[in-house]
């Protein structure tokens, strides 16, 4: 009993990160795909909906390229259509995340990276994706409320760590 308390308090405590499918994502029918990805990583999907961004969010959002010419732009391209916003959890999983995703430039995201593999484009590059700890914790109180992030134990762990991770 001891030890499903301890695990349950380490699960809470797991990292989340924020994914974003961007509209060249929704546009080009890769929903499936890209969530099919990070599920057969391992990580878990703990929060997942469909919403319009608006100008106002994205300033936000974007702020630390507020400066750059093509700050109007991007904000714009996300919201062409709706987006759909996910946490995901697991351990390290802000990196592992990143890593999927690869760089920014889908030209020279390497093959096997989700931009690699799918965008052709700086812009048009599928997800946005947390860049560090501190920072998914803040997006993800951006774009989620307390109640639409689901906690509850996956019963497939023992195969996705070993017991000296947990
Ligand atoms: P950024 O946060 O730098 O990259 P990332 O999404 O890899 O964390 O930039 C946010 C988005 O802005 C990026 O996904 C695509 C767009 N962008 C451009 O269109 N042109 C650029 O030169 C850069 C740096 C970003």
């Amino acid at each position: 009993m001891g030890c499903e308390i301890f695990l349950h308090l380490f699960l809470i405590i797991m990292e989340k990160t924020l994914v974003i499918l961007k509209p060249c994502c929704l546009q080009r029918g890769l929903i499936g795909e890209v969530i099919h990805r990070f599920e057969r990583k391992g990580l878990q999907l703990c929060g997942i909906k469909m919403t319009w961004l608006t100008d106002e969010l994205l300033a936000e959002h974007y702020a630390h390229l507020a400066a750059k010419p093509f700050f109007k732009r991007i904000k714009d391209s996300m919201m062409v259509t709706p987006v759909i916003v996910c946490c995901w959890k697991g351990l390290d999983a802000v990196e592992v995340v990143r890593s999927m995703a690869g760089p920014t430039n889908g030209r020279q995201a390497p093959p096997g990276t989700i931009r690699g593999d799918y965008s052709m484009s700086v812009q048009e590059n599928i997800v946005h994706t947390s860049d560090s700890v501190e920072t998914a914790a803040i997006e993800l109180a951006r774009f989620f409320s307390d109640d639409e992030i689901f906690e509850f134990d996956q019963h497939k762990f023992d195969f996705l760590y070993a017991n000296d991770e947990l």
